[in-house]
């Protein structure tokens, strides 16, 4: 046992075999956390763990558990025992997200459920387990929006989804004020990841073009701003929508991704 063993931090990660997730994992170890991560698809989880060589010299630990943050009794239970062995509950992170393609004409019920059940309905359930355990540490939660809560033309479903991610976490920031626990979302602009994987070079190089700096995010910019989120030097924000690689009102202003590169409407956007 290291002798910083009996402070370690400890978060809790969901969706975070892959991509966003992932990067927020190993960032989090890197600096000493004891990370748990809860993520559905055992392939990603047997790849992820893995891990590239490097993530042996962490000074924190990253283990994975299978769990579909669909099965709501299910997440708040192992948030809530997670988080119980941990020496200092810092963190509740939840990435698990879904953006299947949606034909407004023809999308039904089970379609329209299972969006909401994964990106609305899991990560508020994860909150549930962990709020007691961050409320006696001061530690705190952040959730992840997307620009398409702004509207979303090619997908309103996720849209509406991550709008009421947006919702939930504001109201959550409020309600938690007086325990000390923070609750913020970050919105990743375009983020080089799983949800991005297959778009075409033009929609790519378009997306780059709308991105601050001229590029789109990689997962370690958006795991950046979530750890500042989750740091000390954020000590005092709460209720905050941050921005990362996209400025907010960039889908507005420009319009829609497919029609500037001349796509049909139903290939992706973020
Ligand atoms: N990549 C982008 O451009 C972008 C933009 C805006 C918002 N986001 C949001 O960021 C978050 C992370 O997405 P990403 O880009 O890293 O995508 P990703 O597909 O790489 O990661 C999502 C992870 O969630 C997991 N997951 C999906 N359904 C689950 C379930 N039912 N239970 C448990 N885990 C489940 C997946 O297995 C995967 O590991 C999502 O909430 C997404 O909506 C991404």
């Amino acid at each position: 046992m290291r002798s910083d063993d009996s402070v370690r931090p400890g978060a809790v990660v969901t969706g975070g075999a892959s991509g966003i997730g992932l990067a927020v994992a190993r960032r989090l170890a890197a600096t000493g956390h004891e990370v748990l991560v809860l993520d559905a698809d055992t392939d990603a989880i047997a790849a992820a763990s893995g891990g590239p060589p490097e993530d042996s010299a962490a000074p924190g630990t990253v283990s994975f558990r299978e769990v579909d943050v669909r099965d709501s009794r299910r997440v708040r239970a192992v948030v809530d025992e997670a988080m119980s062995g941990m020496t200092r509950p810092h963190l509740l992170c939840a990435c698990a997200g879904i953006k299947p393609p949606v034909d407004i004409a023809t999308l039904d019920e089970a379609g329209w459920d299972v969006v909401f059940d994964v990106n609305v309905r899991g990560a508020f359930f994860a909150v549930q387990g962990a709020l007691p355990h961050l409320s006696a540490t001061g530690g705190s939660v952040v959730l992840l929006g997307s620009a398409s809560a702004h509207g979303d033309h090619e997908n309103p479903l996720y849209g509406a989804s991550k709008a009421a991610v947006i919702g939930l976490a504001r109201s959550l920031a409020a309600a938690a004020v007086d325990t000390g626990v923070r609750v913020n979302v970050v919105v990743p602009g375009f983020t080089r990841t799983g949800m991005t994987r297959g778009m075409s070079p033009e929609r790519l190089a378009a997306a780059a073009r709308r991105g601050v700096g001229g590029r789109v995010n990689e997962p370690e910019d958006v795991a950046a701003a979530i750890a500042w989120l989750a740091g000390e030097e954020a000590a005092t924000v709460s209720g905050a929508v941050l921005h990362v690689g996209t400025a907010a009102g960039i889908p507005a202003r420009f319009g829609p991704l497919a029609s500037a590169v001349g796509e049909s409407p139903d290939a992706y956007s973020a």
